[in-house]
């Protein structure tokens, strides 16, 4: 497997790797430098840094000088350049070194990088989609909403509807600021290209949540699709993770907290704010007098470490209504029975774990797939409601958490415990996601005859 080294990327193929090895295959993780994993909390896996093997050329293809002050894309850009010779010596090795390999399982996002180095060595190539059916819909369409002028009315028509994706609008559209936009159109279609020569795609993502979006897609794309998701909910078998270290007391704060009370506000590993909109945040929970558990991990707030913009002692003025951590354990939280309602930016990951806990949100999409999802998220299945980054203010904070938590947001916590229960119904017996774990199975078996 060869994941792309972000947790919204890392985590699902790690719980991949789990549904596979729980089928009998033993997996091996071709991993980058970059946010190197830690080998000992997944002793079941095989890890290899991906290195240059030939004589005279340095060991690890990143160094940090080449990255440290680039934006996403253009990371991404020099991920893909650095990597993909290293990454086809590696995996000769691999599949040199006597063990039977069955097949490659790839980001998505790598695009049509590691497509050589695999009919090298006569392998074949699934890819593993880490997003949702329906921000893939939005990125596929890339060309058509470039000849449309879409991409130029980012500037003037945010509310305009994108008619070809309905119910998407303009400012739904999955981009993200960067200095080079050209690049994310290259990487954005490679991505797509990418997939459509993969021998299949998987997805985490499940049938009853995106069945018309997964049928549009494949009705368009010649490969075989298994969605299989929710990943993390599979029973894998595999024995619990070492309990996070950092756990920093919240299990024990929230088992202080009455019922579904909880605002649990995070936005992923990667988005970031202004320090005045962090600011807005802090007040706006504040004033809406509910507990809240906050993750602000370093590098969230533009500029600065994280709390120090806070004024004094604004932590003592909240007590024990709120806690704030650098990081948690978020499955962990969304599953505990005092939280009532997910502030989160959005990221696929987070809207499928908080889906699958029956948890609504409020929606505050940052860039790329989580527009798309918010979208769907609040006006498709309706299970949340949408706070604009643009537009962060501490009295509208305040209104919607207080309406979330109160009133259960207009049956959006109802509607959510329904796509719960589908989910569950679709990793059952027969259902959708178990068949197609099946069918997927059977399928990378067959590479082998
Ligand atoms: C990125 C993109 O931003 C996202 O849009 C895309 O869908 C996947 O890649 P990220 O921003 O990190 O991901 O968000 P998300 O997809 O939600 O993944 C974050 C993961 O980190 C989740 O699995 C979440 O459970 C975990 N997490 C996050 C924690 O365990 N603790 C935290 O404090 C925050």
């Amino acid at each position: 497997m060869f994941p792309v080294p972000f947790p919204g990327h890392f985590n699902p193929m790690i719980q991949l790797a789990g549904i596979f090895h729980h089928r009998g295959f033993s997996v091996t993780i071709l991993h980058t430098s970059h946010n190197f994993p830690d080998p000992s909390r997944h002793p079941h896996f095989t890890f290899r840094a991906i290195s240059h093997k030939k004589e005279g050329e340095g060991e690890d293809p990143l160094s940090r000088s080449e990255t440290s002050g680039l934006d996403l894309i253009s990371f991404i850009r020099v991920l893909k350049q650095k990597y993909a010779e290293p990454f086809r010596e590696t995996l000769a090795a691999e599949v040199g070194g006597g063990e039977t390999v069955c097949c490659l399982v790839s980001d998505a996002i790598w695009g049509r990088n590691t497509e050589d180095a695999v009919k090298e060595v006569g392998l074949r190539r699934v890819v593993l989609r880490t997003g949702g059916a329906a921000s893939f819909r939005a990125f596929a369409a890339f060309p058509l909403l470039r000849d449309k002028g879409y991409f130029s009315a980012l500037d003037s028509r945010l509310d305009d509807p994108v008619i070809e994706l309905s119910p998407l609008k303009v400012k739904d559209l999955p981009v993200i600021e960067t200095n080079d936009p050209d690049e994310l159109y290259r990487i954005i279609t490679d991505m797509v290209e990418g997939v459509k020569s993969s021998s299949g795609v998987i997805w985490n993502t499940f049938q009853d949540l995106e069945r018309d979006q997964i049928m549009d897609l494949s009705s368009n794309f010649h490969v075989p699709f298994f969605p299989i998701g929710p990943f993390h909910k599979h029973n894998n078998d595999l024995p619990p993770k070492t309990k996070n270290k950092e756990d920093n007391g919240i299990t024990n704060w929230l088992d202080k907290q009455e019922p579904k009370s909880v605002v649990y506000a995070s936005f992923g590993s990667l988005a970031d704010i202004e320090e005045k909109d962090f600011l807005e945040i802090a007040w706006g929970l504040r004033n809406s007098k509910q507990s809240f558990l906050w993750v602000v991990r370093p590098g969230l707030v533009r500029g600065t470490e994280g709390l120090e913009s806070l004024p004094c002692g604004f932590m003592d003025n909240i007590g024990h209504k709120g806690k704030i951590v650098k990081w948690a354990n978020q499955l962990e939280v969304l599953a505990h029975p005092a939280v009532g309602v997910f502030w989160t930016h959005c990221g696929w990951n987070s809207t499928v774990e908080s889906i699958c806990e029956g948890v609504p949100m409020i929606c505050t999409p940052c860039f790329t797939d989580q527009r798309v999802n918010a979208r769907y998220i609040t006006d498709v299945w309706r299970v949340g409601k949408v706070l604009e980054r643009n537009i962060m203010d501490k009295g509208e904070i305040e209104q919607v958490v207080r309406s979330a938590i109160i009133d259960g947001g207009d049956g959006m916590r109802d509607r959510c415990l329904g796509f719960k229960e589908m989910a569950e119904k679709c990793l059952g017996k027969n259902g959708s996601s178990s068949n197609y774990l099946d069918k997927l199975v059977r399928h990378v078996l067959s590479f082998d005859s």
